[in-house]
């Protein structure tokens, strides 16, 4: 009898501490590091979930798909079977706020359920005021109200036009007219999309606080000013005719020696003026224009950031698909003005201070280009939208490898509207979720590198601890056997991750790898050891061990391209081969 309630006190204290963990997460008390947040690992800045690093391998659904739970049903095991551990999903403030201050998450309380119930992360993107340069998500009572909630207006710019031809064209107007894009300089709008964010931000705490499932959220879409190269309201008029906000100048100020060059070469200019009109400051032409409208755009989305991290302060990103101020004269004939690209970022750090990334849209742009630029000033590598397929995976390495990235996330659609797998973009999710562990190692460190290479690219010189390793392209083995030539790729990618003085792992595919010494000592580095494997849960499982021809007579490692008609069983083949693990000696 005694030991029979002996055993059952103790299970029932077990089980309080097991609800206490589900409930409290590791520990009990929840202190605000628990929640998903950044720290810096050496010059990398990663996410942190769970207390422990995380890198987001993810994916984009369609704008809309996360409106519906039953749409969402069958697309869960596709994104599953993607070896995606997060999901971008899109939350639109009409549907959580249909009137004015009354709410409905019942929606996005499925759809938080059902990531979870996938084991998968999400990254929520409050599609609000802004999306693509437009206001296509507020709720009908804000684009209803116009005198409440001003529109931006162009002058002479140009605006799409549907139906006819092709579908949508954009006309010259003559004179002015108010367009689909709310304007910044609307305080109204402001504070009503700051609510509704906030509330947004009470709720996720509220349903998700503990078990993370949220890890990231993006404000608002792709920024930015349509059909014109600033507002033209009158409004915007007075403000743009008046004297450059304190803050501002204060911010170029204090930071005159670390501003991005664009910018400073624009204030630089017009000559340093650390007070005046914003043409006076920046002088006349589309830089000032842009500048005014980033300065009014980043005012407003720091208001609604501030207002959704005073609630739940998780990681918060902007994404922008441009690199850098139009050159188009202004007004512009296209493209948006003042979003929160590269040249713009200090303005957008003075004005969105709580912004913690600048997230890269990049789909057919120059991908190295695009990081380089983002990833100045400190700003931390994220990609909420680019490309999959083979091109993807080649990308998600280098941007991993090259940029200590945050994660990854192609888009091209939406996953929900593939009809078969993507097994190309699988095979490089594969690759990184295998060297996970590895990656967040090395993030920060100068122990990590990673290269893309075209067909065009001549071999390059790549410095990683002791070696300087030799990148050449490999031609995919089937032209040079005469076998029929494959598809003729288009990039290459690996990552190369120095594990000791003489130790290295490399992975990706298309590449071949020589390496020679680069610190004094013995003159020539020979191959020691070379295995291809797997990482099973961070441990190194080898497979064959390799020389003769899979090393060139023990030349080089060859990260090869899979041969034609491999796909879809690319993914066993580069999970099986993409990875090798070399050991190297020196001679003299
Ligand atoms: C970029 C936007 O950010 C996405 O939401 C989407 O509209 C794509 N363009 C096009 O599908």
């Amino acid at each position: 009898m005694k030991l029979r309630t002996l055993f059952c006190s103790t299970l029932i204290c077990s089980l309080a501490v097991v609800a206490g963990q589900a409930k409290g997460g590791a520990s009990s008390t929840d202190s605000s590091s628990d929640i998903p947040h950044l720290r810096k690992q050496g010059t990398a800045t990663q996410l942190i979930v769970d207390g422990k690093p995380f890198l987001a391998l993810a994916y984009e659904l369609g704008n809309d798909s996360a409106t519906s739970v039953e749409y969402m049903k069958p697309v869960w095991p596709k994104i599953v079977e993607a070896k995606v551990n997060t999901v971008l999903a899109g939350v639109s403030w009409a549907q959580i706020e249909p009137q004015e201050g009354k709410f409905d998450f019942s929606e996005l309380d499925g759809i938080i359920r059902d990531a979870r119930s996938h084991h998968l992360r999400l990254a929520l993107l409050w599609f609000a005021t802004w999306k693509n340069g437009q206001s296509s998500y507020p709720p009908g009572w804000v684009k209803k109200d116009f005198e409440r909630f001003p529109r931006a207006q162009i002058v002479g710019g140009t605006w799409p036009v549907f139906g006819g031809e092709a579908g949508q064209a954009r006309v010259a107007l003559a004179g002015s007219r108010s367009i689909e894009l709310l304007s910044p300089l609307g305080e109204a709008t402001r504070d009503a999309d700051a609510r509704a964010f906030a509330a947004l931000m009470r709720h996720v705490k509220e349903v998700d606080g503990r078990q993370h499932t949220v890890v990231m959220i993006q404000v608002e879409n792709e920024v930015g000013m349509q059909g014109d190269t600033r507002d033209r309201s009158p409004a915007a008029n007075k403000a743009f005719e008046g004297p450059v906000p304190k803050e501002l100048m204060d911010y170029l100020q204090q930071h005159k020696d670390t501003l991005i060059p664009v910018l400073r070469k624009v204030w630089e200019a017009a000559g340093f003026k650390t007070s005046g009109t914003w043409e006076e400051v920046f002088g006349k032409g589309r830089p000032a224009e842009e500048i005014f409208m980033a300065w009014h755009f980043a005012r407003y989305v720091g208001r609604v950031v501030e207002a959704g991290k005073a609630e739940y302060p998780i990681p918060m990103f902007s994404n922008c698909p441009q690199s850098g101020f139009g050159t188009a004269p202004a007004p512009v004939r296209g493209g948006q003005s003042g979003g929160p690209m590269p040249d713009a970022m200090d303005v957008w750090r003075a004005g969105a201070p709580l912004i913690d990334i600048f997230g890269i849209d990049v789909y057919g742009f120059d991908f190295e280009m695009m990081l380089a630029r983002f990833s100045q000033s400190g700003n931390p590598v994220w990609i909420p939208e680019t490309v999959g397929g083979l091109e993807g995976a080649a990308r998600i390495l280098y941007a991993l490898g090259r940029y200590d990235a945050i994660g990854f996330s192609p888009m091209a659609g939406g996953i929900d509207r593939r009809l078969t797998p993507d097994y190309d973009l699988i095979s490089g999710y594969d690759l990184a979720t295998q060297l996970t562990p590895l990656i967040l190692e090395h993030q920060g460190k100068g122990t990590m590198t990673a290269i893309l290479m075209q067909p065009k690219d001549t071999p390059q010189k790549v410095p990683l601890g002791n070696y300087t390793l030799q990148v050449a392209f490999v031609r995919p083995r089937g032209e040079r056997r005469g076998e029929p030539a494959p598809e003729p790729p288009t990039l290459a990618g690996a990552i190369f991750i120095a594990t000791g003085p003489d130790e290295y792992y490399a992975a990706g595919f298309g590449v071949s790898v020589a390496f020679s010494p680069n610190t004094p000592g013995l003159p020539y580095a020979g191959l020691d050891t070379v295995e291809e494997g797997v990482f099973a849960d961070g441990r190194w499982v080898p497979g064959r061990r390799l020389a003769g021809d899979e090393t060139i007579e023990g030349d080089c490692l060859q990260l090869q391209w899979p041969r034609k008609g491999e796909t879809p069983s690319l993914q066993s083949r580069l999970s099986r081969e993409g990875i090798q693990h070399v050991t190297l000696y020196r001679y003299r």
